[in-house]
């Protein structure tokens, strides 16, 4: 019924129920992760979950604000406001905030008023890389937006972006679905083809500086049409981004960036874009336009999983010899001091 008078304002960012343990959201919350694609915050409000804090994403013009979605007024949500002129209006007694969270105008006041500093939103630093709004959480941090695409192909014309979905799996387990090679002709037999009696050799690994890379050879049969033999590239860059390179001796290659952003313990939204390559063939584009179809392939099966934490100790599950890309990864979060 009442927030404690023994809790100091500013309120600690994680919430208390939050199914992510203190320690691993204190090593999480210093990545920047996508909360929207740029092309969406337009002229509403967009509401994200970020680590289970609640965020609204708003533009101004050229301007894009990323911040708690809490009105520092009486805490209504700001993401059930409107876009004004000069940034965001809540929608319970009028306040406006402009992107640096200032609050710039109050309707029930003298408009001669001075407005004090404090009267601020909760903002989080933001950057647009790849058409993705990108944000994070910690107050100070020496990371950067994950290095995805090579220049040439950061181009936002050129990339293909997929519809984002919310997936009922941490971004943990989703990233480990994502280079899990002895799933594909058992989930996605119908739209990456492949036979479920194969034998799935490991993949080739190599661990880099803010990740690993996985390589693997793979006949894949999209949506029917002819088989071809393909090597699959996954480079993991830490904690959750993929940027995924099919390279196709016959039809050109493709290149998709798959981004689970953390929501909550056991939820996260994926972004994903590919770059159109123009000199793709029918194929490929149809198997570009069927990530979705793939991904809801995927959701169906992960929907069961019975224990959404991924254990980053490998006696809680057993495995297969294709699963030392799992192993990799797992490792690899361990060194962040995750799981502890
Ligand atoms: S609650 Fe937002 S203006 Fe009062
Ligand atoms: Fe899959």
């Amino acid at each position: 019924m009442f927030i404690s008078t023994s809790v100091n304002p500013p309120f600690l960012l994680r919430p208390q129920a939050s199914g992510i343990s203190e320690n691993d959201w204190g090593v999480l919350s210093r990545f920047w992760y996508p909360v929207a694609y740029e092309h969406e915050v337009e002229d509403t409000p967009v509401a994200a979950k970020l680590l289970d804090v609640d965020l609204v994403i708003f533009r101004a013009g050229d301007e894009i604000g990323v911040a708690l979605d809490r009105c520092p007024h009486r805490h209504i949500k700001l993401s059930a406001g409107t876009i004004v002129e000069d940034g965001i209006k809540c929608m319970y007694h009028g306040l406006v905030f402009n992107t640096g969270g200032q609050c710039t105008f109050v309707p029930s006041i003298d408009p001669g008023t001075k407005l004090p500093a404090t009267w601020r939103l909760t903002s989080f630093p933001m950057q647009r890389r790849y058409g993705l709004v990108w944000t994070c959480l910690a107050q100070e941090t020496d990371r950067d937006v994950p290095a995805l695409l090579r220049d040439e192909d950061q181009d936002a014309s050129r990339l293909l972006f997929v519809k984002a979905r919310i997936w009922p799996v941490s971004a943990a387990r989703q990233m480990e679905n994502f280079i899990d090679l002895a799933h594909l002709p058992h989930i996605h037999s119908e739209s990456l083809g492949g036979d479920p009696d194969n034998i799935i050799k490991p993949g080739n690994i190599e661990h880099t500086e803010d990740g690993i890379i996985q390589t693997a050879g793979y006949t894949e049969v999209p949506f029917g049409s002819t088989p071809r033999d393909v090597v699959f590239t996954y480079r993991v860059v830490l904690p959750f981004a993929i940027d995924f390179i099919v390279n196709d001796p016959t039809g050109g290659d493709q290149r998709t960036c798959n981004i689970p952003s953390p929501r909550s313990a056991d939820e996260c939204k994926v972004f994903q874009f590919s770059i159109d390559t123009r000199d793709m063939d029918d194929a490929r584009r149809s198997l570009l336009n069927g990530w979705d179809i793939i991904n809801q392939e995927d959701i169906g099966v992960l929907r069961h999983l019975a224990v959404p934490d991924l254990p980053l100790d490998a006696r809680h599950e057993i495995h297969l010899p294709a699963d030392n890309v799992s192993h990799a990864y797992r490792q690899r979060l361990r060194e962040f001091g995750l799981g502890q």
